[in-house]
């Protein structure tokens, strides 16, 4: 019998993935917790990360969305360099181009669902209601524009949190245990819309989860031990 082999995607460069980490390293005083991390993410494809915890996956999410900068290393999204150390000008290149979802939606309380999911588009001098109302729509929120965060249930609010992920078509989107709050009917839920609103938009996708299940539905799971990254799965 022939052996048959799949074609294995090949890997992007560092321009040319979606996402790009060279060689990250970072402490908190002395202790580092991330010892020279590297990994690309095509455009549409999504890549779980696991490890225990402890591992440093939530602290190389925040390095990964620019939240904060790495003291040695790059990141960079979409071929651009985003760990430049002027705040200010991080913050206008992540608003176009990343979307993230955290295990507990950081939804504004004062704004209803509509107004939550056009912040990125607000932020980019962008109305955003056209895309808000489709992309609410598509998890399942039709309806409920005008709702306050407040009065929705745990999978509703992390539904609108993706919707919101999603809004500006990010090339980048970065989710941290998205799931984890959630109970086995609405996990599988959100992360079945965060993983197909994410492909269809050929965005990059990095997701931190101890679900297994979840990290099944991705195209590749990395494993972080102590600050490494070991490739498996
Ligand atoms: N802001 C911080 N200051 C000091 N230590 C931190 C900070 N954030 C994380 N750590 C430490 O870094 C290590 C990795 O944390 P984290 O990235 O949250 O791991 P994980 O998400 O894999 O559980 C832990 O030892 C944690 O205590
Ligand atoms: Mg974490």
């Amino acid at each position: 019998m022939p052996r048959v082999t799949l074609p294995t995607a090949p890997v992007p460069t560092v321009q040319a993935a979606a996402l790009a980490a060279v060689n990250v390293r970072h402490s908190f005083g002395e202790l580092t917790v991330l010892h020279g991390v590297s990994l690309r993410v095509a455009a549409g494809e999504v890549v779980a990360v696991t490890g225990p915890s402890g591992s440093g996956k939530s602290t190389l999410l925040h390095l990964l969305g620019g939240l904060d900068v790495p003291q040695e290393g790059e990141v960079w999204w979409a071929g651009e360099r985003a760990d430049t150390q002027d705040t200010q000008a991080r913050a206008t290149r992540r608003a176009g181009r990343v979307g993230l979802v955290f295990q507990h939606h950081y939804l504004l309380e004062d704004l209803n669902v509509l107004d939550n999911v056009r912040v990125p588009a607000l932020l980019s001098g962008q109305d955003g209601t056209e895309r808000a109302r489709e992309l609410l729509a598509r998890v399942g929120l039709a309806g409920r524009e005008k709702a306050l965060p407040g009065v929705l249930s745990g999978g509703e609010r992390q539904r609108v949190a993706v919707a919101r992920a999603l809004a500006s078509r990010p090339a980048v989107v970065l989710a941290d245990e998205p799931t984890g709050s959630l109970d086995r009917v609405n996990a599988d839920m959100v992360a079945a819309l965060l993983i197909d609103l994410a492909r269809e938009n050929q965005a990059g996708v990095l997701l931190v989860t101890h679900d297994e299940r979840l990290a099944a539905r991705a195209d590749r799971t990395l494993h972080l031990l102590d600050g490494r990254m070991v490739e498996g799965g």
